[in-house]
């Protein structure tokens, strides 16, 4: 494929990119990643996606390889190198190498490694049409919100819906969704209320999510955070998810039952406009 990919301190071609078999990100899932949306070579979100970032690796005592303006020019040098117009940039942290203990090391050398995916985002199939989910059992740990490396839960969701022929999978705890594999869920309400879930330890601290919610309230559109069912769900008038990789993006069906017409509702449709004009010219 041709790309070039940052591996602690250098641009490699990704055949060259090397990582030693001791990193506790390998052996563990020690480590902690951000993916980061590109639109006409532009970073959206970047502030919001660093922040978090510095959350996750506080909540895992994990150290910094580098400090937040040499990161944002390591990610505009790597969009630049690849010529990325649209896509992803990927960065992961991991607490680097050291022989294999549970007990991680007093004094740890962080790895870092970052690539690009081009992908198209803005005009994307699911984007336009909307996606179907089904629902499956929340199987993860109890940090959901610390975005950790250790994702085979949701891969596994992941490939459940595939299997089912969908497109993912909202999980669910206690009769309540917590969010969808790899973004939050939200639904519109019969009264034209936006619900999404409560921030807590059961769910990721979505980036884009706090974007829409702030958006929304601009607009003078009502918004609860709060649990809901899967029932309320599937009787809602609307639904749809958020995440950097898919921004705003409508979901027509859950478990075989269309939501509301079928079809991507007025109000999801509003909401990725007013998502991508407003992220867009705040992008850096
Ligand atoms: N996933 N919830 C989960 C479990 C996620 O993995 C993600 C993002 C989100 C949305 O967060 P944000 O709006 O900050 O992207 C919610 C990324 C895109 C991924 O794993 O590829």
């Amino acid at each position: 494929m041709g790309r070039t990919v940052y591996v602690n301190g250098e641009f490699v071609p990704e055949e060259a990119a090397r990582i030693s078999v001791f990193d506790r990100g390998f052996l563990f899932a020690d480590g902690i990643y951000e993916v980061t949306a590109v639109l006409e070579g532009r970073l959206i979100d970047f502030p919001g996606h660093l922040r978090r970032m510095h959350r996750s690796l506080g909540e895992l005592d994990m150290p910094a390889p580098v400090g937040d303006a040499a990161l944002e020019s390591l990610h505009r040098e790597l969009v630049a190198r690849n010529g990325l117009e649209e896509g992803l940039v990927y960065l992961q942290i991991t607490r680097g190498a050291a022989d294999r203990d549970f007990a991680w090391p007093a004094e740890p050398e962080p790895s870092l490694v970052m690539f690009t995916q081009a992908r198209g985002l803005e005009n994307s199939l699911a984007g336009r049409e909307g996606i179907r989910v089904i629902s499956v059992p929340d199987i993860r740990w109890g940090r959901r919100d610390i975005k950790t490396v250790q994702l085979l839960a949701p891969s596994m969701c992941k490939m459940m819906a595939r299997r089912a022929g969908k497109d993912d999978a909202w999980m669910i705890e206690d009769g309540l969704v917590t969010e969808g594999t790899s973004n939050n869920a939200w639904i519109v309400t019969g009264d034209g209320a936006l619900v999404t879930r409560d921030l807590s330890n059961a769910i990721l601290h979505g980036i884009t999510r706090a974007a829409v919610l702030a958006y929304a309230r601009e607009a003078q559109m009502r918004v609860e955070e709060r649990a809901f069912s899967l029932d309320e769900a599937k009787a809602a008038a609307e639904a749809f998810v958020t995440a950097a990789s898919s921004f705003v993006t409508p979901v027509v069906e859950i478990d075989g039952i269309a939501i509301g017409s079928g079809k991507p509702g007025p109000v999801t449709r509003r909401l990725r406009e007013i998502y991508l004009s407003e992220s867009r010219r705040q992008a850096i």
